[in-house]
């Protein structure tokens, strides 16, 4: 089977850059160019799923895959944007109507929402022209959303001169931003593992996010010294977090650790006395996943953190079962790449991203990556499904500036 034509490729920075400047300047002809770019990435969960929002811990690593913004400041407070989607969709209107229950399309709440949070936190955030090209898959929970708010985000806070991305605090208030943007004006009730891992990643590290104190730790992660890799399969199978089915998870465990006296669940003072006591059946499943899913969290940084990455797969596979049995966010798609991808041989493999659809990851031997592929592809093809799609992750940098075309 021929598998190069199934992987979707990431743009180098030139390309990205000239890709949105490209789509600038036909958007806005009479502007010429703009007054730089800005690209951050997608990414991939290893695990810790279905914790961000529960004080627990994850660890995501940064795409190469990244979304650029062309963009330039106005004078008065007009948002042109446009996006390089489908029929190149372009909107037009004033800063003021950026903002929660403001009937923007989604796309543009995601894009320009962030200026709306940062004007919230003080930020003179003035009007803007906008073009959009990513090469990070929509919709295969990679966080194409959060590429494209952390990229709006280092272009506003360029362009305006506030200097948040110039220091680990800064960026820090701009993951805030962006978060913000997805909760209140979008209305997607997401964690904020995304953002922090588009704007707070290290090439060649993992990033310990610990979603309680907002501590970070970078984590050394070369699988390819190791003759590893990291398949990522995106099964093409529909994907939607604002559909309800993942606010209910949340609103259960915000239920449950107020029911126990704390604010998340990870502050549970005795995590199996509350299992004890719980009496809903799917009280017990959820929650159970949120707490064995940070104990294997931990222990997958310990063993990355000792080389032993042998023992990694076996996690992997845990918090798949856990996903799919416990907390209940998997599909046959995802199931099916998770069991094929082993049956082919990798050392363990789970859904990364919130399920519900999207992309499965597997630790694979590099020597493996097509066999891999190939086996995938056929077990979709069996089940009559449309063919998946394939990328290979290494741990990518943050979101920054790729071109500056001026002086600003
Ligand atoms: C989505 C959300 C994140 C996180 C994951 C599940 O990607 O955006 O905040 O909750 O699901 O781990």
């Amino acid at each position: 089977m021929e598998t190069d034509s199934m992987k979707i490729p990431a743009w180098t920075a030139s390309e990205g850059a000239h890709r949105a400047r490209e789509l600038f300047g036909e958007a806005f002809p009479e502007l010429g160019r703009p007054s730089g770019v800005w690209a951050s990435p997608g990414r991939i969960n290893l695990i810790g799923e279905h914790v961000d929002y529960n004080g627990g811990v994850c660890l995501p690593i940064a795409l190469p895959h990244r979304t650029y913004v062309a963009l330039r400041p106005r004078e008065d407070t007009r948002i042109r944007l446009i996006s390089d989607e489908g029929d190149a969709p372009r909107w037009e209107g004033d800063l003021s109507a950026v903002k929660p229950d403001g009937g923007i399309p989604s796309w543009v709440a995601y894009a320009a929402g962030v200026a709306w949070a940062l004007q919230r936190d003080g930020y003179a955030v003035g009007g803007f022209d906008a073009a959009v090209a990513s090469c990070v898959p929509l919709g295969a929970g990679l966080s194409s959303s959060a590429a494209l708010e952390c990229a709006m985000g280092l272009a506003l806070d360029d362009v305006y001169g506030f200097g948040l991305a110039a220091s680990p605090a800064g960026r820090a208030e701009l993951v805030a931003a962006c978060i913000s943007a997805e909760n209140d004006v979008v209305g997607a009730p997401t964690g904020g593992m995304d953002q922090a891992a588009s704007l707070l990643t290290t090439k060649d590290h993992a990033l310990r996010l610990d979603c309680l104190t907002g501590a970070t730790t970078q984590v050394p992660f070369d699988l390819a010294a190791q003759g590893l890799a990291i398949l990522v399969i995106d099964t093409q199978a529909k994907h939607s977090l604002v559909d309800g089915q993942y606010g209910q998870r949340r609103a259960l465990c915000e239920r449950v650790a107020a029911e126990e006296g704390v604010e998340t669940l990870r502050q549970l003072p005795d995590p199996a006395a509350t299992l004890t006591r719980l009496t809903d059946p799917e009280a017990v499943r959820r929650v159970r996943h949120v707490i064995s899913e940070i104990e294997r969290t931990e222990e997958f940084v310990e063993l990355l953190t000792k080389g032993r990455y042998g023992e990694l797969g076996a996690l992997m596979d845990a918090s798949h079962a856990s996903l799919r049995d416990d907390y209940e966010v998997s599909c046959p798609e995802l199931d099916t790449a998770v069991e094929a991808s082993r049956a082919a041989g990798a050392w363990g493999a789970r859904m990364t991203g919130g399920g519900f659809g999207g992309s499965a990851i597997a630790l694979v031997e590099e020597r493996n990556l097509d066999a891999t592929m190939a086996a995938v592809a056929q077990a979709f093809m069996d089940n009559g499904w449309r063919g998946p799609r394939f990328l290979q992750a290494t741990a990518a940098g943050a979101g920054c500036r790729v071109s500056k075309e001026e002086a600003l």
